[in-house]
């Protein structure tokens, strides 16, 4: 059932739920979250199964403050703290060392934690009412609302598609940002991105004082995370990235009755059949991020079977969703 974030009579009830260990779906200006007491295995049992997402796939704690950090972490180093205070709260999710038997199954059982403190205001209001709970609750593990492997919900109807009217989701309109945020890993000594977001890396290195380092270029593997599988984040249609002159070429060669394919691109390509679904591709990252899943979903809801997209630029700004595509059409 779909509640009103901006009612203070409904976070509260939201919170008492999350006290007594249920699940609750909220908002934050990336995705939305389906929520749980991260202090509790039995309430993190039900993410995932309600997700169907195998349990050792760590989750991320969602903390009110940058005070609730030490709860969780046992070792916050300088480049870490930096990130901390530059950039939340905010679309960055940081990887440190866990603090003994502290949220292991929140965890999957890693011996690390992955903390974020959104900017949504129900978000907020929700962390910290949760916080004066009885019993409290002091951080919120939640994985983006969706099925395992599925696309990101950005409204609260999404979340309600995936999951069923049961189960309470707080309504606190569209996600600002759109994608998933930035994930960096903070436990190997120097700053690893785990997951592009909206945040450049120049943001995040002029941030922590350091070079951003990729996965690959330290000696030793990275827990798998699941948002980095290479397949991920797919709607039910094929995804195909192309150049615009390559998305010309296809269309060119379809025939007039052509149907069941969807075309997202900037460049304002000739179809050869009005029965090809559109959408234009803003000109800007940021407002591609903000409508990428919606339009995915609404494509997936109208039955294509492919969805061409136009790659998009080379660009840093651009870093976030070129990652999601990129996913989105693997394997
Ligand atoms: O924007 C977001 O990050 C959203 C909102 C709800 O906060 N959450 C989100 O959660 O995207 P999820 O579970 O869909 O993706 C979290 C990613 C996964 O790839 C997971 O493996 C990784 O974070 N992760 C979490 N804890 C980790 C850890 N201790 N070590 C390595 N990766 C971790
Ligand atoms: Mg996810």
């Amino acid at each position: 059932m779909i509640l009103d974030g901006s009612s203070p009579a409904a976070i509260e009830e939201a919170a008492r739920a999350l006290a007594a260990g249920e699940l609750v779906a909220f908002p934050t200006e990336t995705v939305y979250g389906l929520g749980a007491d991260a202090g509790s295995d039995a309430a993190v049992a039900k993410i995932f199964a309600a997700k169907g997402r195998p349990s050792d796939h760590p989750l991320i704690v969602h903390v009110p403050d940058a005070s609730a950090v030490t709860a969780f972490a046992s070792d916050v180093p300088a480049f870490a703290q930096k990130l901390i205070s530059a950039l939340w709260p905010g679309p960055l999710t940081l990887i440190l060392k866990r603090r003994e038997g502290v949220a292991a199954a929140a965890a999957g059982g890693h011996d690390t934690i992955g903390l974020r403190c959104p900017a949504h205001p129900v978000a907020h209001a929700l962390l910290l009412a949760c916080a004066r709970a009885t019993p409290p609750v002091h951080g919120l593990a939640a994985p983006s609302a969706n099925k395992f492997g599925r696309v990101s919900p950005t409204t609260a109807d999404h979340v309600s598609a995936e999951f069923g009217d049961a189960l309470p989701v707080l309504d606190g309109g569209p996600c600002r940002i759109g994608i998933e945020s930035t994930i960096v890993d903070c436990t190997r000594g120097v700053p690893v991105l785990l997951r592009p977001g909206v945040l450049t890396r120049e943001q995040v290195e002029a941030a922590s004082g350091e070079a951003l380092r990729s996965p690959g270029e330290l000696a030793q593997q990275a827990p798998r995370a699941s948002g980095t599988l290479e397949s991920h984040y797919a709607p039910n249609a094929r995804v195909r990235l192309m150049d615009a002159q390559a998305l010309q070429t296809a269309l060119d060669l379809l025939g007039q009755d052509a149907s069941g394919i969807a075309i997202y691109s900037r460049a304002i390509v000739r179809t050869p059949s009005d029965k090809l679904l559109r959408r234009r591709m803003p000109d800007d990252a940021a407002e591609t991020a903000r409508q990428l899943f919606a339009v995915l979903r609404e494509f997936d809801a109208q039955g294509v079977r492919l969805i061409w997209v136009e790659t998009p630029p080379d660009d840093p700004q651009w870093e976030g969703v070129r990652d999601r595509l990129q996913r989105a059409s693997a394997g």
